[in-house]
């Protein structure tokens, strides 16, 4: 299917929001302008934070045929910057400011075999996949991975609608996903689609490259918030600009620079494009890279970071180790 990008913002109403699981709201939109959602697509909204408007993405988990029915899910985040803490509290009659289904994920139709993996939240861009994988008969395995039953969204409605074709990996059971059987059910004619956190999808990805499997048949989509370790303050240095910034725990790199009037660039704004690299000059500390931009030898020489998502951590093991030892500083020099 075509990826569909040009950006048409319209008003949409809140028609109904839902517990689905613990602390995921599933929310009913209205749109003015309706459009279908493709599997895969996703939409932009514009959240208020503290006053201030900004941006966030949400997959599109279901659409009506005709589009006048959006469904998005938000997970409350535990170290909201703010956008899931705004979504939360949502009211039916509310009127958002969204854009008509964006596509960067496309579902390819006619491959013969199909994983679907879906880690946490990231069943929200992959559920419908699954939906129009049954619809076309297409032979298709739905993997769905979780901390606990109780924290995994929609699990009854997939188990109704996939039967067999569901598989459930719940880490508070006991059966957490082993990557490599499921990369190891793979085969030429395998196509796998994935979402979820950093850790999973990269295992997959070392597992997929180590089996020699083509790079093209593996298709992810990334939150761009999920990375190695937790989130921590740190400083930022940009001599050229004279600026030195704390950047919290709940702001990006990119959002603290911005907030300080450096002008930079950026797309995105999930580590998937690249625009917003910066050079890394100094650093007293580790990068947490959390794009899908770099590979995985970029990452390693960390000389360059993607500021929307990236940040810096005090030590390799993104624990604080000693405690004396201050946040971690970067020096940066910006696009
Ligand atoms: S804005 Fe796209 S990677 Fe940062």
């Amino acid at each position: 299917m075509a990826a569909t990008n040009i950006e048409v913002w319209q008003s949409a109403t809140v028609i109904e929001t839902v517990s689905v699981a613990d602390g995921i709201l599933r929310i009913v939109l209205e749109p003015t302008l309706p459009k279908r959602a493709e599997p895969g697509s996703h939409i932009d909204l514009k959240v208020s934070i503290n006053g201030e408007e900004t941006k966030r993405s949400y997959s599109v988990v279901e659409s009506s045929q005709d589009g006048t029915r959006l469904v998005i899910s938000v997970m409350r985040a535990p170290l909201s910057r703010g956008g899931s803490i705004f979504m939360h509290q949502l009211l039916v009659g509310q009127r958002l400011e969204i854009t008509q289904p964006l596509q960067n994920f496309p579902l390819r139709v006619g491959a013969q075999h199909y994983l679907l993996l879906a880690g946490g939240i990231g069943i929200t861009a992959i559920a419908n996949m699954a939906a129009v994988l049954k619809r076309l008969k297409a032979d298709y395995t739905l993997v769905y991975v979780g901390r606990s039953r109780e924290a995994m969204a929609y699990l009854d409605e997939l188990s109704e609608l996939h039967g067999d074709r569901l598989q459930v990996h719940v880490d508070a059971e006991g059966t957490s996903l082993k990557v490599p059987e499921l990369v190891g059910r793979a085969d030429e004619q395998t196509e796998l689609y994935m979402c979820g956190p950093i850790r999973l999808m990269d295992a997959v990805r070392r597992n997929w490259v180590e089996r020699e499997l083509d790079l093209p048949n593996l298709r992810y989509e990334t939150f761009g918030n999920s990375g190695w370790y937790d989130p921590e303050e740190f400083i930022v240095r940009v001599p050229k600009l004279d600026l030195e910034v704390r950047v919290p725990q709940g702001r990006s790199m990119l959002e603290a620079l911005e907030d300080a009037g450096a002008e930079m660039m950026f797309d995105c704004r999930k580590g998937e494009c690249g625009l917003c690299e910066v050079r890394v000059i100094e650093l007293s500390g580790t990068i947490d890279h959390r794009d899908v931009f770099y590979s995985e030898r970029q990452q390693r020489l960390s000389t360059k970071m993607n500021c929307c998502v990236s940040r810096a951590v005090t030590s390799a093991t993104g624990s604080r180790a000693d405690a004396e030892a201050g946040p971690a500083i970067i020096t940066i020099e910006p696009n």
